[in-house]
């Protein structure tokens, strides 16, 4: 994948800012940088959820951008994007929400059915062996803990038999436990499916611990993209835009949600100061 000057504003908010990076082969990214740096507005831009104001993305030597229609739909399946908040039909079984992942390969029609054929029903399964929830497959989604849900989340995904997996925040509601598990699916999908995964991360623990790569944005603008053994403290502060201050104890997952939420609130805030 080649991503070349890729834009997008909103407004008078110039939300990407010239982005280009290459993706020679099947890698695991890290994207990382404060908030509003522009890092889900890049995903969105690279699945066609959030069309992009100006830019190329090359694939096999066409512009996915340009896709519209059947090409577009079938674009979208091949890149499976997984939320923070999951994103499952909450009152449906997880088993018929990760086939759901299926409905994608489907017609319409078939799609509103809601059929399912023997396959889809084997795949779906298979996928959540995989994820080590199978014994979860007839409770309600809304039932399951988030880091059970965002595992079928991502059982969902690899139904859908996708090229890449684009995850925006997929931990950044989890308890640090169910985080490393999540995480570590991720690494192992990449590792043994060789798929490229572009993660969106707050934390950058978590950044340099699966990630070979790491593309740090700020302002819209990647400002780094390297190794992930590479983002040194000093390289941290830049792309966080932070002054001697910096901790990067507030970017960490050993605290709760709610304290890493208000600790990256206190934290801008007082390089918004500093500034
Ligand atoms: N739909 C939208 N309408 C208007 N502005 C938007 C929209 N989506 C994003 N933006 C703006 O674009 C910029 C980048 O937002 P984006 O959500 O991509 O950041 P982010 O890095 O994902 O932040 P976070 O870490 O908080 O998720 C921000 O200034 C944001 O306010
Ligand atoms: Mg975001």
């Amino acid at each position: 994948m080649r991503v070349i000057d890729l834009n997008k504003t909103f407004g008078s908010v110039m939300a990407v800012k010239s982005a280009s990076f290459d993706v020679p082969g099947a890698q695991m990214i890290g994207v990382i940088g404060r908030s509003g740096a522009g890092k889900s507005t890049l995903l969105r831009m690279i699945n066609h959820l959030t069309p992009a104001t100006s830019g190329s993305i090359l694939i096999d030597g066409r512009d996915i951008l340009a896709l519209r229609g059947a090409a577009r739909h079938a674009w979208q399946r091949d890149c499976a994007m997984i939320f923070q908040q999951f994103n499952l039909v909450p009152r449906l079984d997880v088993l018929t929400n990760v086939m759901l992942g299926r409905l994608n390969r489907h017609g319409t029609l078939r799609s509103l059915l809601k059929v399912f054929g023997r396959e889809d029903i084997a795949r779906g399964l298979h996928a959540l062996e995989r994820l080590g929830i199978a014994d979860q497959a007839l409770k309600r989604a809304e039932d399951l803990s988030g880091g059970q849900q965002q595992r079928v989340a991502i059982a969902r995904a690899l139904t859908q038999d996708p090229r890449m997996i684009l995850a925006d925040e997929p931990i950044a509601s989890l308890d640090p436990m169910s985080a490393q598990v999540v995480m570590d699916s991720l690494r192992q999908i990449h590792e043994r499916d060789g798929l490229t995964v572009i993660c969106n991360l707050h934390t950058l623990d978590t950044a340099r611990t699966y990630c070979d790569r790491v593309i740090g944005m700020r302002d819209g603008a990647i400002v780094y993209d390297g190794p992930a053994h590479a983002v040194t403290t000093d390289v941290a502060r830049d792309i966080y835009g932070a002054d001697d201050s910096f901790n990067e104890g507030v970017t960490s997952t050993v605290l709760e949600p709610d304290d890493r939420r208000a600790a990256e609130v206190a934290y801008l805030r007082a390089a918004e100061a500093g500034a």
